[in-house]
């Protein structure tokens, strides 16, 4: 682990040893290997969900598709290789934005699910959109 002097990073009930979130990187650049390595370190590793269907593209199955199975493969390789925090970059401007967020609610990011929900509650209000599929807007 990094040692360092610079204080801690509290987020919710999540407390980051080193106070570094990793930049969401798509197209292949901050997958799980790359937040495993910065969560190992005490920081905060973040997977991006953007162009992972490019990575792993599935016979039959249309982009966006594509897009939810390699998110799931991508979360689940990384909790596999960390027990530090994992965050995850969901762009707000991409077509499939409901789906990557039901995903990633559904692989149960740590805690990150809590601090989801949170800002999506804030969103959902914002965006008027039935972000849980429990028919109630905003
Ligand atoms: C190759 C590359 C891919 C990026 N992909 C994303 C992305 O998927 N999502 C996102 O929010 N930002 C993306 N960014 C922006 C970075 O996360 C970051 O915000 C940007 O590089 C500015 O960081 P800096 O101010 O520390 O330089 C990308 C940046 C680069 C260089």
């Amino acid at each position: 682990m990094f040692s360092t002097t610079m204080p801690t990073l509290k987020i919710g009930d999540l407390q980051a040893q080193i106070p570094i979130i990793q930049g969401g990187m798509g197209v292949g650049i901050s997958l799980a290997g790359l937040a495993a390595a910065v969560s190992n370190e005490g920081g905060i590793g973040v997977i991006s969900s953007i162009g992972l269907g490019l990575l792993y593209p599935q016979p039959g199955k249309n982009f966006a598709e594509s897009n939810k199975l390699a998110l799931r493969k991508e979360i689940r390789k990384a909790k596999a290789l960390t027990d530090g925090i994992l965050g995850l970059n969901i762009m707000y401007a991409i077509t499939d934005f409901d789906d990557i967020v039901k995903v990633a609610l559904e692989e149960e990011l740590d805690k990150t699910k809590v601090l989801l929900r949170k800002t999506l509650v804030a969103l959902e209000k914002h965006v008027q959109m039935d972000i849980d599929g429990d028919g109630a807007m905003g």
